[in-house]
């Protein structure tokens, strides 16, 4: 791979972005980041989707134009996206694309002419004309089905958008139609041909259930007499591109397709395919009818569609400017450095997976794992350099005679101790990062700071510097942490740019990390003598209690101007009972006992409880007992939670994968979501009956079970776990 090309959605320019919206720019940016270190020339694409009835509106609102509205919008956008140094400036964005820019329009006509000369895999022409009858959710962007929006109570009122709780716009006119309907079979083997096209695992399912349930055929366009603000149909001026279709667009003309401009300044064929990085609620656009587009045009597909979870509030409810429970990007910036922030969001969040955002978290993570963990370790490796070692990269190596003071002093001769750990480490952050999973990355490399930081707490440095016999032990000491500190610089660079860069030069080094590919880092690389550079704290520490109640001040200040933001409402999940199939331990209905959950570790065969009484499924004379060839009937095995999600309209249902050492994870359905979140679940090993028979709840197959202790009257599930790591696949004997 010599080029990459790494995308965000463009946002609707109706409204000012928030925590949801930028935290896709920050997952771009960090991608986009790595692979510029690794010495990929990339293009990172964020911008605005300018077009459509809903910025039509929010320009009335305002007293603008349309064009006024789009403006002010991306002003913000830019002044927001320079505070938090994601724009081109500070080594962020490439462009930042509007869809109101003249090169858009030339190359979105030339693709609407493309599709409009195509003809379906069935032979049908790809583009055709007709009638539009039905809902359409302004908000989305959407047509919308049955069962995707609310009826109302008065048959005269028009339907709710189940997304944005907002009323729906009838629409009855003339459309043009995209025959979606006849690339259900292509599509499909599409996601069959690369698994891959669509990420998470999770989501490729859905995709794929979705087409296989059929395609209907998508209006794209609308009369200009009721939306006139858009790129106008070529030939047939009367008609307005559906937005959608002029958004997706965006993609392919921001590098050139179709138009001189930028094919000029950047290069499509250079960079196409791009990876777009979504959010989980517009996958349909960019997994079903994008790629359907594209094969109509015949243009390559993208590289992947990658999609990300929600950020929740801390009632659990999507963050959305409709609902007035957004984290404002002012906010943010006042109080919170960029780095933290960035950290934050690919910390907490597992990606892929729905998050919940509260400040307080926010503020311990920073002043636990930044300000005491990383930037600790930092400045307390320096300033003890600078002490003990006049402020030079000390000497790495310990010669024979000195190597008996080092073990008594309980320091490891050998430095492959601390150097293969953290080159370990290293390689299991890539393989995490590359694969998506930013917070088991970040995980690895904590495990360097904690490392790090007990290798200096064992080894006293301070009672070794009182002991002139111990230099070399105490200069080794030293080296070893302040090397460690210059991978993880280059490691962590990525995902927090400033700070990084700064341990770095605090190391002395005057090279860039940005420039420095992890993968390339090789120990002892740190020139001994280097002059350390004016220590300043990475992370300083937050103080809660303060910083809450300005935040808080400052909150209540923009909702009272903000239009209906002032709504914090009640958390909107209500815990109805809609499937009381639990499928824990207790898939047959019967759940486990306390007892019979906790005889399960790895490796042991579980002693069975000697009790004089009758055990649980036996009477006085022992019938009921089973065998234990009964008992090797059941296939138990480790498994590692991947992820896990609610299933919507059934509240006690998880859809989880489940690692358990095969190819593919398993699906597994469990009916512990009242007593478990899903963020909580995912990283964990359990344990799952791994030869059941599949079934199917929800329209989901479950493939297995998993063990749990049924405890209390309300048979409250506590899933078996285990206290030591296990490989996943284990067998529980
Ligand atoms: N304009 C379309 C995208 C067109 S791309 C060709 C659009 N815009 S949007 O502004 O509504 O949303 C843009 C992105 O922000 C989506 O990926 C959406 O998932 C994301 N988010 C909006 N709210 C969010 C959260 N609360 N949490 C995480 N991301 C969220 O859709």
């Amino acid at each position: 791979m010599t080029t990459f090309y790494v995308t965000t959605p463009i946002y609707y320019a109706n409204s000012l972005p928030h925590l949801g919206h930028l935290y896709t720019m920050i997952v771009a940016d960090t991608i986009a980041r790595q692979k510029r270190q690794q010495g990929i020339e990339t293009f990172f694409l964020t911008g605005t989707d300018e077009h459509g009835i809903n910025i039509e509106r929010a320009a009335q609102r305002n007293n603008r134009t349309p064009k006024e509205q789009a403006d002010y919008v991306v002003s913000y956008f830019k002044k927001m996206t320079a505070a938090f140094g994601l724009d081109t400036e500070h080594g962020g964005y490439n462009i930042f694309m509007r869809t109101t820019e003249p090169f858009h329009y030339a190359g979105v006509s030339e693709f609407w002419r493309r599709v409009a000369k195509a003809k379906t895999p069935k032979g049908r022409d790809a583009l055709y004309k007709g009638h539009y009858e039905g809902w359409f959710c302004a908000a989305c962007a959407a047509y919308k089905t049955e069962d995707e929006y609310a009826k109302p109570a008065n048959p005269d009122e028009p339907p709710t958008c189940l997304v944005h709780e907002t009323k729906l716009d009838r629409v009855s006119e003339e459309s043009y139609f995209f025959r979606l309907s006849d690339y259900g079979e292509a599509l499909l083997n599409l996601y069959e041909s690369r698994p891959e096209f669509v990420l998470p695992d999770v989501r490729r399912n859905e995709v794929r259930s979705f087409v296989q349930s059929g395609l209907q055929d998508l209006s794209v366009s609308r009369l200009r007499t009721s939306v006139s603000w858009g790129v106008p149909v070529p030939d047939d001026p009367t008609h307005t591109m559906y937005v959608w279709f002029d958004a997706l667009t965006n993609y392919i003309t921001a590098i050139g397709f179709g138009n001189e401009q930028q094919q000029r300044a950047v290069g499509f064929g250079k960079f196409w395919p791009a990876l777009h990085l979504v959010g989980k609620d517009i996958l349909r656009f960019h997994a079903v009818y994008w790629p359907a587009f594209l094969m109509a045009a015949e243009v390559e597909q993208p590289r992947a569609i990658v999609a990300h979870g929600m950020w929740l509030d801390p009632n659990g409810r999507k963050m959305s400017k409709t609902i007035g429970n957004t984290i404002e990007l002012d906010v943010l910036n006042k109080h919170f450095s960029t780095d933290a922030i960035r950290y934050f969001c690919l910390r907490d969040m597992v990606f892929g997976q729905d998050g919940r955002f509260g400040y307080e978290n926010l503020i311990d993570r920073t002043n636990s794992d930044l300000a005491s963990g990383l930037g600790n370790l930092s400045s307390r490796t320096l300033t003890m350099i600078q002490r003990y070692c006049d402020g030079r990269i000390p000497q790495r190596n310990i010669s024979d005679e000195g190597l008996l003071l080092a073990k008594r002093a309980g320091v490891d001769t050998d430095e492959a101790a601390v150097s293969d750990f953290v080159a370990h480490a290293r390689d299991e952050f890539i393989r995490h990062f590359d694969k998506f999973a930013f917070s088991r990355a970040l995980e690895e490399a904590w495990g360097i700071v904690a490392r790090v930081d007990k290798m200096i707490s064992d080894a006293k440095p301070w009672d070794l510097a009182k002991d002139a016999s111990q230099r070399q032990t105490l200069n080794a000491v030293l080296y070893r942490a302040a090397e460690s500190l210059r991978w993880l610089s280059v490691l962590l660079y990525p995902v927090m740019p400033n700070a990084a860069g700064n341990a770095y030069a605090q190391l002395g080094l005057s090279d860039n990390p940005a420039k420095i590919d992890p993968g390339d880092l090789k120990w002892g690389e740190l020139s001994e003598g280097t002059e350390t550079g004016e220590i300043k704290p990475l992370f300083p520490r937050i103080d809660k209690a303060k910083t809450m109640e300005e935040i808080e001040n400052q909150e209540s200040g923009v909702r009272s101007q903000g239009p209906g933001a002032a709504e914090t409402r009640p958390s909107g999940r209500v815990q109805s009972v809609t499937d009381d199939r639990s499928i824990t331990a207790q898939g047959s209905g019967q759940h486990a006992t306390e007892a019979d959950a906790v005889p399960l570790t790895a490796g042991e065969t579980p002693a069975l409880p000697v009790k004089k009484e009758a055990l649980p499924g036996q009477n006085e004379t022992g019938e009921g007992l089973i065998e234990i060839t009964d008992f090797s009937k059941i296939d138990l095995r480790v498994g590692e939670v991947r992820s896990a999600e609610r299933i919507p309209k059934a509240d006690k249902l998880l859809l989880m994968t489940v690692d358990i050492g095969e190819e593919k994870p398993r699906q597994i359905l469990a009916g512990i979501a009242q007593y478990y979140e899903p963020e909580q679940l995912v990283g964990r090993k359990i344990v799952v009956v791994a030869n059941l028979k599949p079934r199917k709840l929800r329209g989901y197959e479950s493939q297995g079970m998993l063990l749990a202790a049924s405890v209390g009257e309300e048979g409250k599930p506590v899933i078996a776990t285990f206290g030591e790591d296990v490989p996943n696949g284990a067998r529980l004997k």
